[in-house]
């Protein structure tokens, strides 16, 4: 941890740039800035475990987020991740609204990838003004326009990823790692995951698979105990996220209770099953078919490219963004409206009874009693919806996102009800958020 600031703060970096974090006065270097650092680090103040929602790329952006943390907030959010060359030498325009976020969203990280630290240093210092709590750094994105200078091709260049964390450290923000087991075989675990605890980071997200194996097979989940066991032999201090087929926060308790060492649970792709996954009340044996695999939506099968890729030759018009095609192929309190405020207690109001910690899925008494609770269902989803048309409304400018790309979430709020499917052709059809609203009042 010490290392983190003295990266930042070295006698080095002191004499020739002054201290990046009394920004050169070098008043207060040395131990102060350490205290100043251990106290900015929101990574040690989080609660065990900790619940984290994906960087999901063209999916938690700054309406999104607002929505899951309406739903049920995580303990942590990071932003769609952002290429550090395509911002320096681009700027605003090749990272759209990526890093566009709310003031009471805490505490946030923003994902950063490439391959030239000098630029993941800029990025950093600029995610820091921008008032990221963190900064993560990608090196597990599979695209191929990500590893032609990042994402998981550091795993293939150590030495360079070493270099980028410690660039990214000179941002004086707590810097974070989300990576994957290895390029090509599982058993390059080890040495890769090593060298990177080396690095004295203060988080290390793992999704338990390969490059090669993208989302193909099932999480290594059988590698836990032994990741935990190489983290407390070499960076006891560095935290440890798991990430991979975790439904809920349920689920993610489940495995905690399993493997007592992991610190975090990071759930992607369950958000789109469930908006509430990250409940208390989330069960981790979901009764409901659809929630027991991630191989229905066309959205999960979405491999994430095209985030500001670093070719600067297209990095000076907005890049092609896979929420650009119609289908997805692949509590902190928000400001809100009133009514928006109202909506989302009456959703509140409206979520299933729980009994022993868990929704009552099953043995319910009667078909009426089923029938309405599933009508709850319904509605509280479709309020969600509501909720998320309101927030785009508020929002699109900064985000720059056409109407075209807020289908891609209407699966997650318009299903598991009769009729849900009609619904959905309906609302592919539509042309405005007011369009929407008559179809689902
Ligand atoms: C649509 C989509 C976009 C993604 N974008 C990113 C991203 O920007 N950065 C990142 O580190 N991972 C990204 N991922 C990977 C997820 O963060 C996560 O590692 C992966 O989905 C496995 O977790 P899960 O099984 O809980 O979904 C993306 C995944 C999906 C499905």
């Amino acid at each position: 941890m010490i290392q983190n600031s003295v990266e930042g703060c070295s006698i080095f970096r002191y004499f020739v740039d002054g201290c990046v974090i009394c920004r050169g006065l070098r008043l207060f270097c040395g131990p102060l800035c350490e205290i100043m650092f251990r106290m900015n680090n929101f990574w040690d103040k989080l609660p065990r475990p900790f619940f984290a929602l994906a960087p999901m790329e063209a999916v938690t952006d700054v309406v999104f987020r607002q929505v899951v943390a309406k739903a049920a907030a995580p303990d942590v959010w990071f932003s769609e991740f952002t290429n550090a060359t395509g911002w320096v030498h681009a700027g605003q325009k090749a990272i759209g609204g990526r890093l566009v976020k709310t003031d009471a969203e805490h505490p946030i990280v923003a994902q950063i990838w490439g391959g030239e630290p000098g630029d993941m240093e800029q990025l950093a210092a600029h995610c820091a003004e921008l008032g990221f709590d963190g900064i993560g750094i990608n090196m597990g994105c599979p695209a191929k326009s990500a590893i032609k200078s990042g994402g998981s091709a550091l795993i293939r260049q150590p030495e360079l990823a070493a270099e980028s964390i410690a660039s990214a450290k000179t941002a004086s923000l707590p810097v974070s790692v989300k990576t994957r087991l290895g390029y090509t075989r599982v058993d390059e675990w080890r040495d890769w995951l090593a060298h990177l605890l080396h690095q004295d980071i203060v988080n290390l997200t793992i999704h338990l698979r390969t490059k090669k194996e993208m989302s193909k097979v099932p999480a290594h989940f059988e590698l836990i105990d032994d990741i935990i066991a190489l983290r407390d032999e070499i960076a006891p201090q560095t935290l440890l996220t798991i990430n991979g087929d975790i439904k809920n926060r349920a689920h993610g308790e489940e495995l905690v209770a399993k493997h007592p060492g992991i610190d975090g649970i990071m759930i992607g792709r369950g958000i789109f099953h469930d908006p509430f996954c990250f409940a208390d009340n989330s069960c981790a044996d979901s009764t409901n078919p659809s929630e027991t695999t991630f191989s229905s939506s066309s959205l999960e099968e979405h491999r994430y490219p095209q985030a500001g890729s670093p070719e600067l030759t297209r990095a000076t018009e907005r890049p092609s963004r896979p929420e650009d095609s119609t289908s997805f192929s692949e509590g902190s309190a928000f400001p809100a409206e009133a009514s928006q405020e109202r909506q989302l207690d009456q959703i509140a109001a409206s979520r299933p009874e729980e009994k022993d910690g868990c929704e009552v899925e099953v043995g319910l008494g009667n078909e009426g009693e089923r029938g309405n609770k599933e009508d709850q269902h319904k509605q509280q989803l479709l309020q969600l919806l509501s909720y998320h048309l309101e927030l785009y409304e508020q929002w699109h400018e900064q985000t720059g996102r056409p109407y075209e790309t807020l289908k891609r979430f209407f699966k997650i709020y318009v299903r598991d009800f009769d009729g849900a499917k009609d619904m959905r052709d309906q609302l592919m059809h539509t042309k405005s958020t007011d369009e929407v609203r008559q179809l689902i009042k």
